[in-house]
């Protein structure tokens, strides 16, 4: 369900996707995660990153107000632009929480393989379907 993240008190999450700033490194990606590790254990915070051709996607859990504290902290980060909630609400229980960020890249996983190979069970198919259509749509013009 989505809901603003500054309307209810307890557990949420936000999702969103962003693009790296040109000339990101291991190193510099490295940093970001040491930063995120450690402020996110102060702030109760957990989740992942998935950074995959040149594209971040993270869900972050935990108080919503340390949730709005961090969302402001990174949607001002230079680091990456083009910041897109994707989702955020109120959450019953945490995915990931033995991790103050869990990192996965194309080693671990492709996320464009899995929307490829992904069907009925996994995705909302009207979403999927006008997603390839707009997809399609910006190559045409
Ligand atoms: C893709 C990306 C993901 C980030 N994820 C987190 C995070 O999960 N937790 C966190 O504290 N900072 C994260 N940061 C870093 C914040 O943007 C920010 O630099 C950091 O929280 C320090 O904030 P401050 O300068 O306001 O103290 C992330 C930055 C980027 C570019």
């Amino acid at each position: 369900m989505t809901s603003d993240l500054r309307s209810f008190d307890g557990l949420g999450f936000f999702l969103y996707r962003s693009a790296s700033a040109p000339g990101l490194t291991e190193a510099g990606l490295s940093r970001i995660l040491a930063t995120a590790r450690s402020r996110n254990q102060k702030l109760g915070l957990t989740g992942c990153l998935h950074y995959e051709d040149g594209m971040f996607f993270q869900w972050l859990e935990g108080p919503s107000s340390s949730l709005v504290q961090i969302l402001d902290a990174i949607s001002a980060d230079d680091r990456h632009d083009r910041v897109e909630i994707l989702d955020q609400g109120p959450l019953e229980h945490r995915q990931f929480q033995d991790w103050r960020m869990r990192f996965s890249d194309r080693n671990s996983g492709s996320l464009t393989d899995w929307f490829a190979r992904s069907d009925n069970s996994t995705v909302d198919r009207s979403h999927y379907n006008n997603g390839v259509v707009s997809f399609l749509l910006s190559l045409a013009t």
